[in-house]
């Protein structure tokens, strides 16, 4: 698999390179090069999931790895299921996080920790990454214990729900957490500065975790395909899919998925009230405001990401950015969301409520509607719990962390003394 770098698209890599570095020259995201195109999609919707997932990502990356190597990194990551569950007529949800961590970042993660060990060469690695709430649980488990890889998440303090962080800043050895006083922009810029550093980056191995490294991508790509071998075949070709969204990656999944051959008819972009992208679409104005602390804290993001990526898709593809649909939600909404989904029967979160609103606005006549429901209830226990009235039981990774004491670092939100600490 080949990839350039978007902002210098002279800069080219193959995936094992896209894998260890991350991030391009001047913090340009990789993009592949060729999207292969599936023809025969009922034969591979047909497939058990591991079995599917395989060809899908041997079609992308097989070129650098044995079949039967890939094939058993899938099956070490995709260990758990992805369930579709039907909310009401032609609305169905797809629940992400029957994982480890409980959230969708387990496949990503976990993919990427399969890849990373397969072509990281010799040498000291360390991991660093940003987390808006459950990439860092994610990544510290997929990677927890792995031998020549360190691993430092930064998080903004405050701003994550207190499960989250127990989740992932409880585990100790090779996975160290930091508290940063600012709000995840800062904790993802802080990221981009260290790559930026080349002393810094070849000193101390400096990959990243985040959906900026292209293998979580692509892992995310299969649960897409997964989600349309559970629905009802004669619903398969007016699907419309609502993605929560926040950093872009899971929705870059879903376009790759969709430029693959997958028959999704189109896409729904939803957000918080941290809204640049709905608001971009509008007004064709790229006009990031202060990012705003709300329910669904995992998609508190006003400078997405992945979105140099998700027009790259648009552009590539000849699709024009205005069948992209997007709107936002505010946190009286999501409550009231979250209680009508209950009395229907089916109990969310915040990030699942947000997608599953913007899907019933946007949904039309003879359109059946997909949202993605990216993290577990009991994630935001607090808030599920308040709004809900009712009290929830924890699974049991949950309980067992949430009963250990918190072993994060506290910084300022500054490069030099993250710096300092990354060299000691
Ligand atoms: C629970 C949950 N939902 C949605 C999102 C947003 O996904 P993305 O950043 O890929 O847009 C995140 C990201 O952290 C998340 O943790």
């Amino acid at each position: 698999m080949n990839l350039y770098n978007i902002k210098h698209p002279e800069e080219q890599v193959n995936f094992a390179q896209a894998v260890r570095q991350g991030l391009g020259k001047n913090q340009g995201l990789f993009f592949p090069e060729n999207i292969p195109h599936f023809d025969d999609i009922d034969e591979l919707l047909a497939l058990p999931l591991v079995e599917r997932s395989q060809k899908i990502l041997s079609a992308l990356i097989s070129t650098e790895m044995t079949e039967s190597q890939l094939a058993q990194m899938v099956k070490n990551a995709f260990t758990f299921p992805a369930p579709v569950v039907k909310v009401e007529d032609n609305v169905y949800a797809l629940e992400l996080f029957h994982g480890p961590t409980l959230a969708f970042k387990d496949f990503g993660g976990r993919f990427m920790a399969q890849a990373l060990a397969t072509v990281r060469g010799d040498g000291k690695i360390t991991i660093l990454t940003a987390t808006s709430g459950d990439t860092g649980a994610a990544v510290a488990h997929a990677f927890y214990g792995l031998e020549n890889i360190d691993v430092v998440i930064l998080y903004p303090q405050g701003k994550i729900s207190p499960l989250q962080e127990k989740l992932f800043c409880t585990l100790g050895g090779n996975i160290r957490t930091v508290a940063i006083k600012g709000d995840f922009d800062d904790c993802q810029a802080l990221v981009k500065q260290a790559f930026d550093d080349v002393e810094l980056r070849q000193t101390i191995g400096l990959n990243s975790a985040n959906s900026i490294n292209i293998s979580r991508l692509l892992a995310q790509v299969c649960y897409y395909f997964e989600a349309m071998a559970q629905l009802p075949k004669e619903m398969r070709n007016n699907v419309v899919v609502s993605v929560p969204s926040g950093n872009f990656g899971n929705l870059t999944a879903g376009l790759i998925a969709k430029s693959l051959g997958l028959p999704i008819k189109r896409f729904v972009a939803s957000t918080n009230v941290n809204d640049t992208v709905p608001r971009y679409l509008r007004s064709g104005n790229w006009q990031p405001n202060d990012t705003v602390a709300t329910l669904s804290n995992a998609m508190d993001v006003s400078r997405p990401n992945n979105w140099p990526r998700v027009e790259e898709l648009f552009k590539r593809n000849g699709w024009a950015l205005s069948e992209l649909h997007s709107d936002a939600v505010n946190d009286s909404e999501t409550e009231q969301t979250l209680k009508q989904m209950y009395d229907k029967g089916y109990l969310c979160e915040p990030h699942g409520a947000v997608a599953y609103r913007v899907l019933k606005q946007d949904l039309q006549e003879g359109e059946n509607g997909l949202f993605l429901c990216t993290a577990h209830p009991a994630k935001f226990k607090e808030s599920v719990e308040r709004i809900l009235q009712l009290e929830l039981d924890l699974p049991e990774t949950l309980a067992k962390h949430a009963a250990l004491p918190l072993l994060s670092d506290v910084m300022e939100n500054d490069f030099a003394t993250l710096r300092a600490y990354l060299l000691g």
